[in-house]
């Protein structure tokens, strides 16, 4: 149980400002990560929030889906993006821009949660207390979710909701698809929301759905809607670190935006490294002790 967290923690957005940001009308920008130096490459990039997601699964871990994610997977992860943010030290000028250490979620994977309140609870604990997380993320809003969340909260465990198009519940949908696209799912999934809220979660992640849809929930509740795949009028975005980057294989996702081919570049440095060695143009003197 023990945590290798340096302390005292640098300062770093926590939940109450990532809320307020909501009232400010200030876009909260989320990525995905799943490591330190991923972690570090966010944190420096200015974002506001990290989740060790369970598409840990799929870009990480080289599964389908995220199903077979475990909740000691998460765990893994968490602590490696915890100690990125807690380990990389800013520059003076990051220090003038007034740059803040990102908040950390953690996702509970599938079957981590949702069998019983008392081992949801347990499993968000210690995503926090052996994980380093700040917050905790669960999909759903049936009754065994609310009163996780409910009990999480309580013990102090900031808890974010996540509805629309939940991963974890491919199999239900049929596969990845678009939900809330009827006016009667539609109706839902806000009861979902508002619900959510009741329960005290702090935001609400909104994955591919309607945007009026994802606009509605957004001007009914109080929290920060996250879209993903939800259009542009939720209080913030999230996007997977590896679609945002080219690192994911196949097309980009309609909902992303690829901003680097960094797959390509990397692939490249990687050929020129085995070129080198089969050349023996590396390592020279220079390399050598
Ligand atoms: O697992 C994940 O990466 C997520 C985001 C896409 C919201 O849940």
């Amino acid at each position: 149980m023990a945590s290798s967290l340096p302390l005292p923690l640098p300062a770093r957005l926590t939940v109450p400002t990532f809320v307020q940001r909501k009232a400010e009308r200030r876009p909260l920008v989320v990525v995905t990560a799943y490591d330190v130096a991923q972690a570090r490459l966010a944190d420096r990039a200015g974002v506001d929030a990290i989740l060790v997601g369970d598409s840990l699964g799929m870009v990480t871990l080289g599964y389908d889906t995220p199903l077979p994610v475990t909740l000691e997977d998460i765990l893994r992860h968490t602590q490696a993006v915890a100690r990125g943010l807690s380990g990389g030290r800013r520059g003076p000028e990051d220090e003038a821009r007034g740059a803040r250490h990102a908040l950390l979620i953690a996702d509970l994977p599938f079957g981590a949660y949702g069998v019983s309140v008392e081992e949801g609870v347990r499993h968000s604990v210690r995503l926090v207390a052996e994980g380093g997380a700040q917050a905790v993320k669960l999909e759903g809003a049936g009754p065994v979710m609310l009163e996780t969340v409910r009990r999480a909260t309580d013990l102090g465990v900031p808890m974010m909701g996540h509805l629309g198009m939940t991963p974890q519940s491919l199999h239900r949908f049929g596969g990845f698809r678009a939900q809330g696209k009827t006016d009667e799912a539609a109706d839902a999934l806000l009861a979902a929301a508002h619900a959510l809220v009741a329960a005290g979660v702090f935001g609400i992640v909104l994955e591919v759905i309607p945007r009026a849809l994802a606009r509605r929930v957004t001007q009914a509740v109080p929290v920060p809607t996250i879209g993903i795949g939800a259009g542009p009028d939720c209080d913030g975005q999230v996007q997977v670190l590896h679609d945002l980057v080219g690192l994911a294989e196949g097309p980009t996702k309609k909902h992303a935006r690829r901003y680097v081919e960094a797959g390509r570049l990397l692939r490249e440095a990687l050929a020129a490294y085995a070129h080198d060695v089969r050349e023996r143009r590396f390592p020279t003197d220079e390399n050598s002790v």
